[in-house]
């Protein structure tokens, strides 16, 4: 397994080629969030925002928006749809109390490590009645051990893995690593319930139909969830 990395820096040239030509992202990633931020929703903060993908998509609507990221790289393509900010997760103290609309983080979640202080920092940003709006790969995908199997009849099955524990493990990144954070999705709720958010709708979705189409290698997953997303309500 290639060597894990620190800051996506290394990834950056590998992490645009995705974001920009990888067509799951406006196939599958993009009607969920549509359906998951709010209407009207004022500002923005993308936590976690990469290249920009999700500024300009914001933008394009009419949304302000801003967002931060560790990867300067990154950020550097990010600049020129909005205002970004670099600076590491989950801390948030860059921003004062109340002082956004809304957060937004997209396949970030799971790949940091204290998911407590990611819920936390949010809520103490974010305004009375504003939302929090998440999209990571589904617990069930991330779970150590977890994968597809195929059964006798050619049946293709998802392995749990060790989903109930909360654990880590290195998934290929361009030629890299990068280490995703596992925990249940009871974990996840429990933390943002915890921290005070109130949770508002949640979505599990498979691969869609053109992405199977695409890639052989995921024939007979329609069914398996891969994508968790969510909305809380401060
Ligand atoms: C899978 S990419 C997603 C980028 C963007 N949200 C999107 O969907 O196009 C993960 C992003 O999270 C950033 N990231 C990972 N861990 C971080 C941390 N601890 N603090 C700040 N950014 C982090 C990476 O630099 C990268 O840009």
């Amino acid at each position: 397994m290639a060597i894990a990395v620190d800051n996506w820096d290394e990834l950056a040239p590998w992490w645009r080629r995705e974001a920009t030509t990888d067509l799951v992202y406006r196939e599958d990633i993009e009607p969920m969030l549509e359906r998951l931020t709010p209407k009207d929703p004022g500002t923005v903060v993308e936590l976690g925002c990469g290249e920009g993908q999700w500024l300009r998509w914001l933008s394009t609507m009419g949304v302000q928006t801003f967002g931060c990221d560790w990867s300067l790289q990154l950020l550097t393509h990010a600049a020129s749809s909005a205002p970004v900010v670099c600076a590491e997760l989950p801390g948030l103290s860059w921003l004062q109390d109340g002082s956004v609309d809304n957060a937004l983080s997209v396949f970030v979640l799971d790949l940091i490590a204290d998911v407590g202080e990611f819920f936390t920092e949010t809520i103490r940003v974010v305004r009375a009645g504003g939302s929090l709006i998440v999209v990571i790969n589904h617990p069930g995908f991330t779970a150590p051990g977890s994968g597809p199997l195929v059964d006798v009849d050619g049946e293709v099955l998802w392995r749990w893995g060790s989903y109930l524990e909360d654990g880590s493990s290195l998934q290929p990144a361009g030629d890299r690593s990068v280490v995703f954070h596992h925990r249940s999705i009871a974990k996840l709720l429990t933390a943002a319930a915890t921290a005070g958010w109130a949770l508002q709708a949640v979505e599990e979705r498979a691969l869609g139909a053109a992405a199977i189409e695409r890639d052989p290698g995921y024939v007979g997953q329609e069914g398996i969830p891969r994508f968790f997303g969510a909305r809380w309500v401060k």
